[in-house]
């Protein structure tokens, strides 16, 4: 059977970019056609300057809503990274597979590394070796399929080369995943500057949708979007990212494609009004479930214990074949008291 592995970083609230990017696809597909982890990586979120208590918030939210999306815990299994300690232990080895200017072409490393210097900040060592930490997230779990937005496909790449060193180094170990991203909002941008993605972490939040922001904040941030010159509501992504990003939101919520959608509207405005409406109306199970769920912390809380246990059961045998296979020697076995 298909294995799959995603996760999401509790570093802000999710987003609309991470609903239609990754996590509606989670539980509308994934889920029911392949044996599917789905990860917090709060390791992750430690990469950038964090807030403990907000971390530890942010990762039951984001576990309350991964369940709230329709991740149903009894087909997959749904976990919190650092409650199992094979990520770490794989994430030294791999280290010692990948070179650190593989590390510094990271995209995501150079753009984020470049804005906390800028802020006269110091850069992680952690935010560096991130990538390695991810391609242990899925390689531990042999995961064939990695499902994840636009941005994390080099990240994917650089897994699949990983493992194809070490296998090639060290014997076959891992199984070489790909990535699985969405057809249509694979990058959802930002409602204010649909230049740049629509992320959780930056700091103004006009042209963000939070998956529970309230039916009428979502209304007016929609409403309020940037569009473009000219008064076509036609799909081209370079010389109309603002009207195009709002197609692509529309489409993503009807199940269509934004190319069909592409001058079938006569204003701005009009084509604001239902995407705005499609939105509200793909949230509303969303918030609703989410509000039954936050009643029963307890429930939420037992999911991601026997979700750990079970990620640890699978992951156990891959990275202790991992350390065998690179040379460090197996620690001997206890011996068994005598009855
Ligand atoms: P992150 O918020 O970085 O933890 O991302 C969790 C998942 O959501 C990843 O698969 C990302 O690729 C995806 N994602 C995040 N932001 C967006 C966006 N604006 N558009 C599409 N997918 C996104
Ligand atoms: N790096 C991913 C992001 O920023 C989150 C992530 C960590 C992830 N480990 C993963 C996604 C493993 C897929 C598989 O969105």
């Amino acid at each position: 059977m298909t294995r799959i592995f995603s996760g999401v970083k509790p570093t802000g609230h999710l987003t609309l970019g991470n609903y239609l990017g990754a996590v509606r696809q989670w539980a509308e597909v994934d889920q029911y056609r392949a044996d599917s982890l789905f990860s917090i990586v709060d390791l992750h979120a430690l990469t950038v300057e964090h807030d403990p208590g907000r971390v530890r918030r942010l990762s039951r939210q984001a576990a309350t809503l991964l369940l709230a999306s329709g991740i149903d815990p009894e087909r997959a299994t749904v976990f919190v990274q650092s409650h199992v300690d094979e990520h770490a232990r794989l994430s030294y080895l791999l280290e010692c597979v990948a070179t650190d200017g593989e590390m510094r072409r990271m995209i995501q490393y150079k753009e984020k590394a470049a804005r906390e210097r800028a802020r006269g900040g110091s850069v992680r060592l952690s935010l560096l070796t991130y990538p390695v930490l991810m391609a242990a997230d899925i390689l531990a779990y042999r995961a064939d399929e990695v499902p994840v937005g636009d941005d994390q496909t080099q990240h994917v790449e650089l897994t699949r080369d990983l493992a194809e060193r070490f296998n090639q180094r060290y014997g076959p170990t891992f199984v070489v995943p790909r990535a699985t991203p969405p057809k249509v909002a694979a990058r959802v941008m930002d409602l204010q500057d649909p230049t740049s993605k629509m992320g959780k972490s930056h700091e103004a939040g006009a042209g963000i949708v939070y998956l529970l922001d309230e039916p009428d904040v979502v209304r007016k941030k929609i409403l309020r979007a940037v569009t473009d010159s000219g008064s076509e509501a036609v799909f081209d992504r370079d010389a109309k990212p603002g009207v195009s990003n709002l197609l692509e939101i529309l489409a993503a919520c009807r199940g269509g494609s934004p190319e069909a959608l592409s001058g079938v509207y006569e204003s701005y405005g009009a084509l604001k009004a239902d995407a705005a409406e499609a939105v509200v109306e793909l949230l509303r199970p969303l918030r609703e479930r989410h509000k039954e769920l936050m009643a029963d912390p307890s429930y939420v809380e037992e999911v991601l214990r026997r979700g750990a246990e079970r990620a640890r059961e699978m992951a156990r045998p891959t990275v202790d074949g991992a350390y065998r296979a690179i040379g460090l020697l197996p620690a001997a076995s206890s011996p068994q008291p005598v009855t």
